[in-house]
């Protein structure tokens, strides 16, 4: 059984077709890498997987997610999943927290719409900071009263990390997550989420523009270009020996910047 099944998607505006054909598959526990340059379609691919598209934007084809069929879904139902199936983690974390809220609350407004029951002000603060503590983030009980432009980048992709944690999802989506962080940043969030993955055996779908980036993170990888699937396979063969014209510039291109900086291809 798969946790996301995507056959033959196409999105399309009433004016222009955006992605078609894409077929995607992760199994429980699976991760798999959607790369591709700006524009390419790997965010509307993302967010058609929980049907977060905009209006406007159609989805064709069939997309499973659980045991969900997602286009055509009512909202309702969409909202079962979204936490719960699938959790989302954006490339900028202001836009998943709200500026004039404090940190506490933010990550304990999913801990509360998810409780099967009613949860006691004392098992909510308990909740947010054993997240808080499973993100590493430092000072929880400081950094739990601040508001999100009081904490770093960093920390802010931690809160965000944790928001997306609160209602234990099987498959973690991640649309370049690291992109908008300083490189040192960068390293430390990719670590996090190597590790909570683990931990936590979900399935990740991660989205970058950076194929070395998603080389350290995933087992598999998957092209888009132009909206549509040019090279998929396991990261080893896609890096080693990439098939499409397209992924050879890419892999060359992340080549030429690793020797730039001095390192081993
Ligand atoms: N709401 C929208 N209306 C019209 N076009 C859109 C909309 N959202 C995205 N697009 C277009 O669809 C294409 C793919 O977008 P996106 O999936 O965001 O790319 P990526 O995440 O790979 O950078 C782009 O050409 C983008 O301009
Ligand atoms: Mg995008």
């Amino acid at each position: 059984m798969s946790l996301l099944t995507i056959e033959n998607l196409s999105i399309a505006t009433s004016q222009t077709t955006l992605v078609s054909g894409v077929n995607l598959t992760i199994a429980p526990g699976e991760r798999v890498g959607l790369i591709g340059e700006s524009g390419s379609g790997k965010s509307l691919t993302a967010m058609a997987a929980t049907g977060l598209l905009a209006p406007g934007i159609t989805a064709k084809g069939s997309v499973i997610l659980g045991d969900t069929q997602v286009i055509g879904a009512s909202e309702r139902k969409l909202n079962t999943l979204r936490g719960r199936v699938a959790a989302f983690v954006f490339q900028e974390p202001l836009t998943a927290l709200d500026p004039l809220m404090r940190v506490d609350r933010q990550i304990a407004e999913p801990i509360q719409r998810h409780a099967p029951h009613r949860l006691s002000r004392d098992a909510v603060h308990a909740a947010v900071l054993k997240l808080m503590h499973d993100v590493a983030l430092p000072d929880p009980e400081r950094i739990a009263r601040a508001y999100p432009h009081e904490i770093s980048g960093g920390q802010r992709q931690r809160i965000a990390i944790a928001m997306a944690l609160a209602c234990e999802p099987q498959l973690l989506i991640a649309d370049e997550p690291t992109t908008a962080l300083d490189v040192t940043t960068q390293a430390e969030i990719l670590a996090l989420l190597d590790r909570l993955v683990r931990e936590r055996n979900m399935a990740l779908l991660f989205i970058s523009h950076d194929l070395p980036v998603v080389a350290t993170i995933v087992d598999r990888v998957v092209v888009l270009r132009h909206g549509e699937i040019v090279e998929a396979g396991p990261i080893a063969s896609v890096f080693g020996a990439p098939q499409h014209d397209y992924t050879k510039s890419l892999v060359s291109a992340a080549h030429a910047f690793d020797a730039a900086l001095g390192g081993t291809p």
